[in-house]
């Protein structure tokens, strides 16, 4: 007589349990503010920037014409939550919008340095990877998170 109850009980702790397993799966262990990419990289990404980024989104990457910005609150906005495997791989495969895929995975990396440089987190002593699975461990946090002291 208890048995649908039981049945709906059963499936509730399944659910939850599956939230929990998904949830752990997928959250990033680390965040942006931890040092994930260096002030050497960052400088060679500035230099690709300029080359291949900056006419449109502009050279302070403040945004151009027609481009959004890609540094300050708005983008940051567009992006907390998100992983930086996540905005690796839109830039990997939508931009140069006038050539995309055109870049190397490591010609990425170093330019999503120069962008975390640009949003003002902090540089750190390796270089930022250019394996997506590996960025989508690294959380974009537009605010510190608490308790993180780097
Ligand atoms: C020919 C102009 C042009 C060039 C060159 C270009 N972009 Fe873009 N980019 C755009 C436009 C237009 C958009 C908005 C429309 C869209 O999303 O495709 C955009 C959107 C973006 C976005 C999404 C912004 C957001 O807030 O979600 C990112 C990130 C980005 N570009 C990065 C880059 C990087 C990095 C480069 C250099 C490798 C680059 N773009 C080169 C025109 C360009």
């Amino acid at each position: 007589m208890n048995y649908s109850r039981n049945v709906s009980i059963a499936c509730a702790a399944f659910i939850c349990l599956l939230a929990v397993a998904g949830g752990r799966a997928q959250a990033p262990g680390r965040s942006v503010w931890e040092g994930v990419y260096t002030t050497d990289q960052a400088k060679r990404g500035q230099q690709l920037y300029g080359q291949y980024c900056g006419a449109c989104h502009g050279d302070t990457l403040g945004g151009g014409e027609s481009a959004p910005p890609l540094a300050g609150a708005e983008f940051l906005s567009n992006w907390n939550g998100l992983t930086v495997g996540e905005l690796f791989e839109r830039i990997r495969t939508s931009m140069p919008q006038d050539k995309p895929g055109k870049l190397s995975r490591e010609q990425n990396a170093d330019i999503l340095a120069h962008m975390l440089r640009a949003n003002e987190f902090p540089a750190g002593s390796v270089e930022l990877n250019r394996n997506t699975e590996l960025l989508k461990q690294i959380r974009i946090d537009a605010a510190k998170p608490e308790g993180k002291s780097k």
